[in-house]
């Protein structure tokens, strides 16, 4: 892998959208509110951006007629599994040059997955928080999950971790952290009037031009963007947790969003590896969630009626349903269990019927079955932080296993 030294800068300069070089000062840039990754010398200094020239909004309004189009060196997607042997080309080529700038706006968890993704793309990516702090465990946390994922040989994308590390910025700054972006992906806390009153904000910062995308698992579009000036550029990106191992992302629309924007979100995430879906016109839960809730639904009946515990309820999806579903989804099962879906319908459609009308009204939730549940849970994995920590941590190695499985299977 090779090193990556400072005078990768000078021999591909940075791209006219997002500077990356200012004064090398931490003074400086906690003053001006940037911040950048640390490099693993503790005194290594931070750089200011505040100080850089005003970016072109030129830029933004070309990447809006002309979306990125995938990366011509970089043979496979941002979200393929870079290979260790594969020989990279040193430094940014079109790929980040091209690119553009995107910036998010919150740095917990989801904030964090976004900015690794799209620095796996090659954009330049701007990490927006009001709590500067928050941003400094954001840069160090992504460096350390960039260097296990590269130890691992799962880092997305064809540039290093050093070359992706070198994309993302931090800034407590909102006007300027908006400047130059072409996308802006809205991560904070699931409250609805938190989230009215930032993209309020933003819309009085922005132009014509940048999408202003929300993260929100279950808020809808129409109450998130109502009477926004730019409401044809918003639209709901919803990703599912953790995103750098699970693809998916639904886009879903406020009735007012310009096709384009579907049309740009779209080809943006697949840019970066994701794979996105369009929910044509928004419903509470949007589909993730309306298909994980009905599976919720059914297993706490299951198990509150003493029909199956809660243990073996996991494993009926785990070593069942789950084995396929991580390949075909339930329509593609039900053509394949046939002779096509059309043969499915004519044999099972009224067993599938009779067994519908035996489910129940929505559950209650009560603290006794809860309680009933949990203490099974507890067996397998305690209720404490660090064990849950652990099998999350198993859980999403699981997960990037099976993501490399179905690249090698799937080809994208
Ligand atoms: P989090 O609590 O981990 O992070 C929120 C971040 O927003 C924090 O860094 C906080 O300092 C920052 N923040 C708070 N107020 C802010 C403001 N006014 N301006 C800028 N930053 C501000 O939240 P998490 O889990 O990352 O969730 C973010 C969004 O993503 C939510 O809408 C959530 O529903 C959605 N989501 C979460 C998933 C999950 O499993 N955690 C999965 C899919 C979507």
């Amino acid at each position: 892998m090779p090193t990556v030294t400072s005078s990768w800068s000078s021999r591909f300069p940075p791209p006219p959208t997002c500077p990356r070089a200012g004064p090398a000062s931490a003074h400086e840039g906690r003053r001006a509110g940037c911040l950048r990754v640390s490099r693993p010398a503790a005194h290594t200094p931070l750089r200011d951006q505040a100080a850089l020239p005003a970016l072109p909004v030129r830029a933004r309004s070309q990447w809006a007629r002309d979306p990125p189009s995938p990366e011509p060196r970089a043979r496979s997607s941002a979200g393929a599994w870079s290979q260790r042997s594969r020989r990279r080309v040193p430094g940014p080529t079109m790929e980040s040059s091209a690119a553009g700038c995107v910036v998010i706006v919150g740095s917990g968890v989801i904030g964090r997955s976004w900015a690794m993704l799209f620095a796996s793309g090659g954009f330049q990516v701007k990490l927006y928080d009001i709590e500067q702090q928050q941003i400094r465990n954001a840069l160090e946390s992504i460096r350390k999950e960039m260097k296990l994922l590269e130890q691992a040989g799962s880092l997305k994308g064809s540039l290093s971790v050093e070359e992706q590390l070198s994309l993302i910025s931090g800034c407590t700054n909102i006007q300027e952290a908006v400047e130059g972006a072409m996308h802006i992906q809205e991560c904070v806390p699931e409250d609805l009037e938190l989230k009215k009153k930032i993209f309020a904000q933003l819309d009085s910062i922005i132009d014509d031009q940048v999408i202003l995308s929300s993260s929100t698992s279950c808020l809808m579009p129409s109450k998130l963007f109502a009477g926004l000036v730019h409401v044809k550029q918003c639209i709901v990106a919803h990703p599912v947790n953790p995103p750098y191992y699970i693809p998916l992302v639904e886009l879903v629309p406020h009735p007012e969003t310009a096709p384009t924007t579907v049309d740009r979100t779209h080809a943006l995430m697949k840019k970066i590896g994701q794979c996105p879906m369009r929910v044509q016109k928004e419903v509470a839960g949007f589909v993730l969630n309306r298909l994980q809730y009905a599976i919720i639904s059914e297993a706490w009946r299951l198990v509150e009626e003493g029909i199956v515990s809660p243990s073996d309820l996991d494993l009926v999806m785990s070593e069942g349903l789950g084995m396929r579903y991580a390949f075909i989804g339930p329509l593609e099962t039900m053509h394949l269990n046939a002779e096509g879906m059309l043969s499915y319908c004519d044999r099972y459609s009224e067993g599938m019927k009779h067994v519908l009308k035996t489910f129940g009204p929505i559950p209650e939730f009560s603290r006794a079955t809860a309680e009933k549940v949990n203490q099974d849970m507890c067996m397998k994995v305690p209720g404490d932080p660090e064990h849950l920590a652990a099998r999350r941590q198993w859980r999403d190695e699981c997960l990037m296993r099976l993501a490399k499985l179905k690249s090698q299977v799937q080809p994208q």
